[in-house]
């Protein structure tokens, strides 16, 4: 698979078509539910607070979706995905092989949020992890991808709304279905306030409705 970076299209019938032609080592199903993601997922809204030439750590980066993205876009000049699961790293590693023209990419299994790579990026993103979390290590989780942030460097969290209560009614739903989870909605502003601690300005706060989701997005910049 080819990129193609100047006229990467982040329409979301496009992106669709994108993950679904990448993925297509994958079950039919599961290629059906990785290329529905764009329709659910503001892609665009995460990539354009990625900087262009940034080094990346997609904590909990699953199949690599986002990172193919940005291979694929030309947006990055390196990337790190952990996540805890296996069989998603060995498909997310097999993606970015098919897209990035030669960027530096990998992908590590992690069994803690502490085995994150000891070092510093210019982006660290979290997209739709932290409720996968128990609530008990949520906070350690955010001190671990927030340590890894360097000067001037971004952390993106990305999450699923608490309100209204109709559409965290689909997210639990979705989760029920696909993760066998009944997840516990995490708590946007407790992880505004750690950031924040941890001397990172709020510069983007967003909440960005797709279909019956909801999606939280926060950026902050390290002061
Ligand atoms: C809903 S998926 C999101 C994947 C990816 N970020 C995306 O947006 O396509 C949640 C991911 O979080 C990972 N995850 C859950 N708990 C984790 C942990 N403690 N450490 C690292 N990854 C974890 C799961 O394995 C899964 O790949």
């Amino acid at each position: 698979m080819s990129s193609n970076a100047g006229s990467f299209s982040f329409d979301r019938k496009d992106l669709s078509r994108f993950l679904f032609d990448l993925y297509d080592y994958e079950p039919r199903f599961l290629r059906k539910l990785i290329s529905a993601r764009p329709y659910v997922c503001p892609f665009e809204d995460i990539v354009r607070h990625i900087p262009r030439n940034a080094r990346v750590l997609d904590v909990g980066c699953g199949n690599g979706a986002l990172i193919a993205i940005l291979l694929a876009s030309g947006r990055i000049r390196e990337g790190i995905g952990c996540d805890v699961h296996e069989g998603a790293l060995a498909s997310a590693r097999k993606a970015a092989a098919r897209t990035g023209p030669g960027q530096k990419v990998s992908f590590r299994q992690i069994h803690g949020f502490e085995e994150l790579p000891d070092d510093r990026f210019d982006v660290v993103t979290m997209v739709d992890v932290l409720h996968h979390v128990p609530e008990t290590d949520r906070a350690q989780a955010i001190a671990e991808a927030v340590k890894r942030v360097g000067p001037d460097g971004i952390f993106l969290f990305k999450d699923m709304v608490e309100k209204p209560y109709w559409r965290r009614l689909a997210h639990n739903i979705d989760d029920l279905i696909f993760s066998g989870e009944w997840v516990k909605q995490v708590k946007t502003a407790d992880v505004e306030a750690q950031v924040g601690n941890a001397g990172f300005e709020l510069i983007e706060s967003l909440c960005i409705p797709r279909i019956f989701y909801g999606n939280t997005l926060r950026i902050f910049r390290r002061l």
